[in-house]
């Protein structure tokens, strides 16, 4: 039978609400609200399961946790001190009174804007393609940004994230997803049990305040070394200094591969009946597993445990204003930005 389609509805008082459904009865619901991903139930055993974490209405969003599932941009990760320079000029982003960074492309950024949004349904998959005009100077970037990222379900149970940007004037691009991933369904539990592989020889080391310190350190020896699949709790629970400054994993990975030929990460349920591959044309991986402490929402009615999530955001690593070899995140007119990341529910 096939019921590949997307229906549309209110999200609170002012988002909208998408629900795609493929033909092997995936859901993914996203909105408007930050060009995010809401929902993805995934049939198990005859059971639905949701392994996102996300809210019931976008109001939620913007008093509980603004990241949960959103398009991150302009620029991903933290710039350090908010400044950067690009072809001999130098910036001066706003930065978080805090810690003294712009993290995730600063405040009210990408993920609290209503994107304009377009539907297609095509034979084997339906796509919203959400897009966002950045005015030139928008928390203190140059240029106009035009931003596009659409979202694909497939009926080889495939989300498809595909970015695409364009600027009138040199300035910096990296955008991501801040999806966070609990397989069980319950985010009341940890996700400690899962099982993590990372095909990254290399990881960022980071600071206390997480920014990265420029040191590339080999994941050799380390709890960082997820060349042969391990479970996560490993994190947790060890002494290494790079884990216990930030309680688990907030850093970059970079990957040894890119591409759509082999997944460069893979999550596996507790039980092992639930896998996510992901696949990108992106450098890094960025995988945060939400260390919240006691300061976690509440998740669909649910108080979220802490490291309730692990998220993998695909981008350039963060650092790559300031060091050599992390990579480039510099956007020319004459030079359209195109990417994509597929995360493959199996
Ligand atoms: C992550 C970042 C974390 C934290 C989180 C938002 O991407 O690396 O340090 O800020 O976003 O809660």
């Amino acid at each position: 039978m096939e019921v590949l389609k997307i229906n549309k509805q209110e999200f609170g008082e002012t988002a909208i609400l998408y629900s795609l459904t493929n033909d092997n009865g995936l859901t993914m619901n996203v909105t408007n609200l930050g060009a995010r991903i809401v929902d993805l139930i995934v049939p198990v055993n005859g059971e639905e399961r949701n392994i996102v974490l996300g809210f019931e209405s976008a109001e939620e969003y913007l008093t509980k946790d603004i990241y949960f599932g959103a398009t991150i941009g302009r620029v991903a990760g933290r710039i350090k001190h908010g400044s950067f320079s690009l072809d001999g000029k130098s910036y001066q982003l706003p930065v978080n009174p805090e810690n003294g960074h712009t993290l995730h492309g600063g405040t009210e950024s990408f993920e609290t804007k209503l994107w304009d949004a377009e539907i297609e349904e095509t034979t084997n998959q339906v796509s919203v393609t959400f897009s966002y005009v950045s005015p030139n100077g928008e928390n203190g970037f140059p240029g106009e940004l035009k931003a596009y990222v659409r979202y694909s379900l497939t009926n080889e149970n495939e989300w498809i994230i595909d970015y695409q940007a364009e600027t009138d004037q040199p300035t910096l691009y990296n955008p991501t997803n801040h999806v966070y991933f609990n397989l069980t369904g319950d985010m009341t539990q940890s996700v400690g049990e899962h099982e993590l592989f990372v095909y990254a020889d290399r990881f960022a080391v980071v600071d206390e305040d997480t920014t990265v310190t420029g040191e590339l350190r080999s994941v050799e020896e380390t709890p960082f070394d997820f060349r042969k699949t391990k479970s996560v709790e490993q994190v947790f629970q060890t002494t290494y200094e790079q884990n216990s400054l930030v309680d688990g994993l907030d850093h970059p990975f970079m990957l040894n591969q890119t591409g759509f030929e082999a997944p460069q990460a893979i999550i596996t349920a507790p039980e092992k009946d639930l896998t996510v591959e992901m696949y990108t044309d992106r450098p890094a991986v960025v995988i945060f597993t939400a260390q919240f402490g006691n300061e976690g929402p509440e998740v669909r009615g649910q108080k979220l445990a802490n490291h309730g999530g692990i998220t993998l955001e695909t981008q350039v690593s963060p650092g790559a204003v300031e060091f050599e070899g992390f990579g480039n995140i510099e956007l020319y007119p004459d030079a359209p930005y195109q990417s994509r990341t597929i995360f493959k529910i199996k």
